[in-house]
């Protein structure tokens, strides 16, 4: 590959051997060679000595005749001519001449110049980037001759470029030559070195040129870029809360991490240069865009995020509830209960500001309203109003009295009585509202009936209410039970809904009836004959039994109480109206039977005044007549029983 430029500039370079005198004598220079290289700055002696020769005159010139920049020194058969040190000047063919005995002997040493003392010098123009051009420059410095000069330069172990220098120099100088290459560096380029080597071939034969050579690592960079910011919890927050932000940046070599805030006036206050940026009991203040920088010394990359500090605001609670029903003469307790406020200033008062009736105690973050005993005076909205600092908060709770203090009371007009109607009567006593007030009366299972009151806005006041039912009870009603129900459902507050109840056994009675007397064996006997009369009624309860003698003047004599009435010997003075009467609670039902006692000598011709004893005794007094008509005939009577004798009878 390279490419050996020799410029031959030795062509008329004669190689001055001039033996004149004989053989014995001779001259010699030291170095030996015809031409020698000398660095610029450097020392370089020319030594010129005779041998055959005892005492000869030696001396220095150039070919040209140009003035000695050298220093000559000679002692016996030596001369040294010593340039130091060695600069342009001195670049001349020599020739030393030494005259013995009228010979002159002569020998020429040709002295070239060159420079090439320092080493290449490697130079970026930026820093190298991946992606991005960069020019590498290798300059060799102060050389000469620069037309000899190759400068190589390798990227790792290859090759990027070759330049030399053919122009010749105009005149005699030092020069700085350099080669330029532009290339983007890639991702393999990290870690390996550029080489910068630079040749001067000096020599014309094939003695090896000199070199310089110098390393440099190549250093790639990554501008940061895909900055990233995380935020936990949240861009978000309420005041007191605290944040961790942590940013990441990528680049080569990493980059550096630095947080700041973004101000009003548009600079940024430095905060951290840590990657992880943590502000603790945040404020509102603290609200704003925090920029995180991450930078290398070839770029930065910036990326931006929004915090909302939001304030927080305090709260009230009034407890218990928006609404509390609160029974008269009961004791309240309402709280209002406040957060997130230092030192909050409370102050109650009526939706319609009349008085509170209540006693206020404030402390801390809490105040209370004790209504005790609770009277219709606090049926209000209650307000809690609280300032904290500037600010105003206000909750509202509504108390609503209530009474209700005992089940309800179930009355009955009368005693129960199967057929006849009686009216119940549910009270419900000492109520408030009674316009919630809600009467129900059940028979088991079934309603009879409801009611609900109308309101009476102008009073407040605990009233009695009650509801009244008549019904004709039936023996179907025995054993069944009455219900009241009351229920006081306050407003809407359902969960207050309070109902009270109360039950009646159902006891219904029933008038004694079916009332019937047994005779036996008949209710006209002879003198002496016995006889059982035995009464029975039905009712309920079971009627008593009471057997009576009906006396002359219509008044009854009670004579048992037995079921039965016995004689065991008739007499003709028992003779009369016996009465029977069934007798419970709710009535009377009565039967009467006539008792004949005849003598003995009674004729069977005769129509049978047994017949009609019973017949009267039914009351059938029209075919009874009838009766004591037709028998009457058939006794062949001669109207001697009237028919008015025959009613009398009965
Ligand atoms: C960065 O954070 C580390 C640990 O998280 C800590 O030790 C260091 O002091 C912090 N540096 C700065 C400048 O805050
Ligand atoms: C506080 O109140 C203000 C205005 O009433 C509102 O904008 C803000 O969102 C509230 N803050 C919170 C944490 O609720
Ligand atoms: C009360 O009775 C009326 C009819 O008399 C009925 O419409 C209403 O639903 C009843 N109310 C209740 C609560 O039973
Ligand atoms: C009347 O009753 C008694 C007792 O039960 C009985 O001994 C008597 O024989 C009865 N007399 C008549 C006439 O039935
Ligand atoms: C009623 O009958 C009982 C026996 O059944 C008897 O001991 C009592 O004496 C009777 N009373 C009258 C007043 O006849």
């Amino acid at each position: 590959m390279l490419r050996k430029m020799f410029v031959i500039f030795g062509a008329s370079d004669v190689l001055w051997m001039v033996f004149a005198v004989s053989q014995a004598s001779q001259i010699d220079i030291f170095p030996s060679e015809s031409k020698i290289f000398a660095q610029i700055g450097d020392s370089v002696s020319l030594t010129c000595s005779t041998t055959g020769c005892e005492s000869p005159s030696l001396s220095w010139r150039t070919q040209i005749d140009s003035p000695l920049n050298g220093k000559v020194k000679t002692e016996g058969t030596t001369s040294m001519l010593i340039m130091d040190p060695v600069s342009f000047k001195d670049e001349h063919q020599y020739l030393c001449t030494a005259i013995c005995k009228d010979k002159k002997l002569e020998k020429a040493i040709r002295v070239e110049i060159y420079s090439f003392s320092k080493d290449p010098e490697i130079h970026l123009s930026s820093p190298p980037e991946v992606g991005k051009p960069v020019t590498v420059t290798c300059s060799v410095p102060d050389v000469y001759p620069f037309e000899r000069l190759e400068i190589e330069l390798l990227k790792g172990n290859r090759p990027m470029k070759v330049q030399d220098f053919l122009e010749p120099s105009e005149k005699k100088a030092q020069e700085t030559k350099s080669l330029d290459v532009t290339f983007s560096p890639t991702d393999e380029d990290i870690g390996t070195a550029l080489v910068c080597q630079a040749t001067l071939h000096i020599y014309d034969d094939d003695s090896p040129p000199k070199v310089r050579k110098t390393t440099k690592e190549l250093e790639v960079y990554i501008s940061p870029k895909d900055t990233a910011i995380s935020v936990n919890p949240s861009t978000r927050l309420q005041e007191g809360d605290s944040v961790t932000m942590t940013c990441a940046s990528a680049g080569l070599p990493a980059p550096r991490i630095l947080w700041s805030k973004k101000l009003d006036n548009g600079n940024r206050q430095l905060l951290s240069e840590n990657a992880t940026l943590t502000l603790i009991s945040m404020r509102a203040e603290d609200s704003g865009i925090y920029v995180c920088e991450g930078n290398n010394p070839v770029g930065k990359d910036r990326k931006e995020v929004k915090l909302t500090v939001q304030e927080k605001n305090f709260t009230v609670e009034i407890s218990p509830g928006p609404q509390i029903a609160a029974q008269v003469g009961d004791s309240v307790v309402l709280t209002c209960d406040v957060r997130d406020c230092e030192s909050p200033s409370f102050s109650w008062r009526t939706l319609i500001d009349s008085p509170l009736n209540g006693n206020v105690r404030s402390e801390g973050s809490k105040s209370t309203l004790t209504l005790s005993p609770v009277s219709f005076e606090n049926e209000h909205f209650y307000l809690c109003t609280v300032m904290c600092g500037q600010k105003k908060l206000e909750k509202r709770i509504q108390v609503k009295p209530y009474s209700f203090p005992s089940n309800p009371e179930i009355e009955m007009s009368g005693p129960l009585v199967s057929g006849n109607p009686v009216t119940v009567s549910c009270r419900v006593p000492n109520v408030y509202p009674s316009d919630q007030l809600e009467i129900e009366l059940f028979k088991g299972e079934s309603i009879m009936m409801n009611k609900t009151f109308s309101k009476d806005v102008s009073k407040k006041a605990l009233e009695t209410k009650s509801l009244e039912k008549t019904f004709i009870p039936t023996t179907e009603d025995i054993g069944n039970v009455l219900v009241c129900l009351a229920r006081l459902p306050i407003d809407e507050m359902e969960f207050e809904l309070k109902q009270r109840q109360s039950t009646q056994t159902l006891y219904v009675n029933v008038a004694p009836r079916d009332t019937t007397i047994l005779v036996s064996p008949s209710s006209i006997l002879e003198e002496g004959s016995s006889v059982n009369m035995t009464c029975s009624s039905n009712g309920l309860p079971a009627p008593k039994i009471l057997w009576s003698r009906q006396l002359s003047n219509g008044d009854l004599q009670p004579i048992s109480e037995n079921a039965t009435l016995s004689f065991m010997s008739t007499k003709m003075e028992d003779s009369g109206i016996y009465v029977c009467e069934g007798i419970n609670q709710v009535g009377t039902s009565r039967k009467e039977v006539n008792l004949i006692i005849q003598g003995r000598e009674s004729n069977k011709d005769y129509f049978s005044p047994e017949l009609l004893v019973l017949y009267c005794a039914s009351s059938l007094i029209i075919p009874a007549i009838g009766m004591i008509i037709y028998f009457a005939r058939r006794a062949n009577m001669t109207g001697s029983y009237s028919l008015v004798e025959a009613q009398k009878v009965c």
